[in-house]
């Protein structure tokens, strides 16, 4: 089998690699020549990715990987199609296709009777079947069904351990119709392998869902379900703030109950997903209520930071804040739709002068994404702790000269490193 993966990004190449692994021949292709030129030297284009340069390695040496920036030629020399290149949300939360578009249009040119196309971004209910389809048969002119197999997959994994997560989650596969379902299975069965789970519904294993709108929904009603979860665990935050009681203490016992599941409250709910996801979802249920105010309430928290800043400090006019972290997740270097940026936005419209720290962004990488970079021992009115970075464990007042409030976004600051500075939790009394 030929296998043709269109986008060698953070979740493309290492799912090629797996292919390889299993002794299928793979074309990857990518329009960023850059990126083809170091994976046929067998370099990762991205840092990061658990046992991903060893097996690109050896995948690339036993000649199992090949990459093109030929998308059409690529797809022409293949059995299966798989593609991973994203979707974003415009500032409306609309989903913006354009680039999947045409990566599917050149799928479509290539496309060669008998060839399964399998969709793996994560996509709004419907996608594959009302959009991607049409596409396909038109461009292509083949008969979709008849000539050729169309299928959605999502991609379950998170970068930096993605070979455990295809191993660790369940590969959730739905067709246009029963035989591309059956390609799909039959295919993703050959290439991947999963660990025993025995505390799952079915045997962990690639699991058929009825159509691809299943297999899209299910994506989205897991990253929709963490960001609904997380809102709530920020309103319990805010009432806890109210009501002088600490809010992790509450969770905690709460969670001893088996049927709840609260998660933390927080600044930072960013990443590529969740506040991207939902709107995926809200794109075509406009009506979804809960769906709606959770996003709202999420997004609204950096805002709150501040305002419990404001409370501590008084005016902010003219004060010098620095944002600690602007990773939207301790650890990791990725500040797509992180929580730092409506945090500084909220600190300038009270009149502060915020700067920001983060150990894995240089001050040019801050600089650029338009950040007032800060460099630790600087004095500094106040701080506010957006990302659980471990270092930030690590540091109190004697880092941050001058500093007389503390709002800590993420619960890492010690107190007794942060003795006579006055300090404040989001969901602490
Ligand atoms: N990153 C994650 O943690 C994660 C987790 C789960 C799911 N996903 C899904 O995977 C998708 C891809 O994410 P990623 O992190 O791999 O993205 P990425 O930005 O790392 O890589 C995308 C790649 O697609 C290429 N590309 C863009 N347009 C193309 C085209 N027309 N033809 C061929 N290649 C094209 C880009 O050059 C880039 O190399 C996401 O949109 C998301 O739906 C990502």
């Amino acid at each position: 089998m030929i296998v043709c993966v269109v986008g060698l990004g953070k979740i493309g190449l290492p799912l090629a690699v797996q292919c390889a692994s299993k002794g299928h021949r793979v074309i990857g292709a990518d329009i960023d020549a850059s990126v083809v030129e170091r994976v046929n030297a067998a370099c990762e284009p991205f840092p990061g990715e658990a046992g991903l340069a060893e097996r690109l390695r050896a995948a690339v040496d036993a000649g199992m990987v090949h990459a093109t920036t030929d998308t059409v030629a690529a797809v022409g020399k293949s059995d299966v199609v798989v593609v991973v290149v994203p979707v974003v949300v415009d500032d409306s939360g609309a989903p913006d296709f354009g680039w999947i578009d045409d990566a599917t249009r050149a799928i479509a040119k290539g496309l060669r009777p008998g060839a399964l196309v399998a969709y793996e971004t994560t996509l709004p209910v419907g996608t594959t079947r009302e959009r991607f389809l049409p596409m396909l048969a038109e461009g292509s002119g083949l008969r979709a069904g008849a000539d050729f197999s169309v299928a959605y997959s999502p991609e379950r994994v998170f970068s930096g351990r993605v070979f455990a997560d295809l191993r660790r989650y369940p590969k959730l596969v739905g067709g246009v119709d029963e035989a591309s379902t059956r390609r799909a299975v039959a295919f993703y069965t050959a290439v991947l392998d999963f660990d025993e789970r025995p505390d799952l519904a079915r045997p962990n294993g690639v699991w058929d869902l009825p159509g691809t709108e299943a297999a899209e929904f299910a994506k989205l009603a897991e990253t929709t379900y963490r960001d609904v979860n997380i809102a709530l665990a920020n309103q319990f935050a805010r009432f806890a703030d109210a009501a002088g009681v600490d809010i992790y203490r509450v969770i905690e016992a709460a969670n001893s109950q088996p049927f709840s599941h609260i998660h933390t409250p927080g600044i930072a709910v960013g990443g590529h997903c969740i506040p991207v996801y939902p709107r995926f979802y809200l794109w075509r249920d406009p009506s979804a209520t809960v769906v709606r105010a959770a996003r709202d309430a999420n997004a609204e928290m950096p805002a709150y930071a501040v305002d419990l800043l404001a409370a501590a400090y008084g005016d902010l006019t003219g004060a010098r804040v620095v944002v600690l972290g602007v990773a939207y997740r301790g650890g990791v270097k990725e500040a797509a739709f992180s929580g730092a940026f409506p945090t500084v936005e909220a600190l300038r419209r009270r009149g502060a002068d915020p700067v920001v720290h983060d150990p894995l962004f240089t001050s040019d990488e801050l600089r650029r994404m338009a950040l007032v970079p800060y460099l630790l021992g600087e004095p500094v009115d106040a701080v506010v702790v957006h990302t659980d970075h471990a270092l930030y464990r690590r540091l109190g007042a004697r880092d941050f000269p001058g500093v007389r409030v503390v709002v800590d976004g993420r619960r890492v600051t010690d107190p007794d490193l942060w003795a006579g500075v006055t300090r404040r939790m989001i969901g602490a009394p």
